[in-house]
């Protein structure tokens, strides 16, 4: 039912500097795959095949990463490397479609999904933010796909943040619904946390129905200079209805060091390859600094 995903990535990345002075932050590795893959593949696990991405500067990388690698294939056949060709495969699944968008100038999240209206077309699309990797089970996306069958209405991904993080997040207030269900009456992007009307902040996950695009070119500048989808959804709810859903997963903010770092930590500790060894050298070490006299 939600076929399309919208994936802005034209954003500058400017805490990841030096970083992303020339490569794009969505490529950041988390373990050994692209932040923007993660994203992906959550997206496709939720049942959608066209994958949008408003791209900008430095984001070229992104687009040869989900183009086919004949050359890096035939090497891997011709060497016999059956696992790693599969890995290779398995990041475009032949269903999938990809398109590219530029925004030309990163003038805000709001403005970069404008940018991707006349691919969307006239119905509901999915919007993730690679920068936030969420681990969920189903996944987050699928989570919010199967509320949107129900409620046929925008929804928002939410999690409670610590009142002193407001200033960081487009806060959320309204009726709950069901327990993990906020019927929305209110939005505002970064509010201190002196007026912050709730600490309910959305994620970088939203299900919007076309109607956000109309809102979205008649809006001013917002908050920073930049058109804000938070204020395009401020105008949305006055004439739809749109709720805030409580996602079961952990989100991991990637576009901050922090966050990545603990995203990196975490899903080392789980993964395959690496996992077990990982956590050894990590449990040895915490070990060591625990007698290392301060
Ligand atoms: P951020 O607020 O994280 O901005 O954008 P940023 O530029 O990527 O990073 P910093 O703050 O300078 O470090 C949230 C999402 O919106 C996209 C970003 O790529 C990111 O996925 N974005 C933001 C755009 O696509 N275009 C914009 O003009 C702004």
């Amino acid at each position: 039912m939600i076929k399309k995903a919208v994936f802005p990535i034209a954003g500058l990345g400017t805490r990841f500097l030096p970083a992303t002075k020339a490569s794009a932050k969505e490529m950041l590795p988390v373990v050994d795959k692209p932040l923007i893959q993660y994203a992906v593949e959550e997206a496709y696990a939720a049942g959608i095949r066209h994958m949008i991405f408003v791209t900008g500067r430095t984001k070229r990388s992104i687009e040869d990463h989900f183009d086919t690698a004949y050359e890096l294939e035939n090497e891997l056949e011709l060497a016999g490397k059956t696992a790693l060709l599969k890995v290779a495969r398995s990041i475009a699944p032949e269903d999938m479609i990809c398109s590219y968008v530029r925004q030309p100038r990163a003038l805000g999240l709001g403005h970069a999904v404008l940018c991707a209206k006349e691919l969307v077309g006239r119905e509901p699309f999915a919007v993730l933010l690679a920068d936030d990797l969420m681990v969920g089970k189903p996944s987050v996306m699928a989570q919010m796909v199967q509320q949107f069958a129900e409620w046929q209405a925008s929804l928002l991904a939410v999690q409670d943040v610590p009142r002193e993080h407001t200033n960081r997040y487009g806060i959320v207030s309204g009726q709950s619904v069901a327990p993990d269900l906020v019927d929305l009456s209110g939005i505002v992007e970064k509010p201190a946390p002196e007026v912050a009307p709730t600490t309910l902040a959305v994620a970088g996950r939203y299900i919007l129905t076309p109607g956000i695009f109309k809102e979205l070119e008649n809006l001013p500048r917002g908050v920073g200079g930049e058109i804000q989808l938070t204020d395009g959804i401020a105008q949305l709810l006055r004439r739809e209805k749109v709720f805030a859903f409580r996602y079961e997963g952990t989100r991991y903010d990637c576009g901050s060091k922090l966050g990545f770092l603990q995203a990196t930590v975490d899903l080392a500790e789980h993964h395959d390859e690496v996992g077990p060894e990982f956590s050894e050298w990590l449990a040895a070490r915490h070990k060591v600094d625990a007698g290392v006299p301060k």
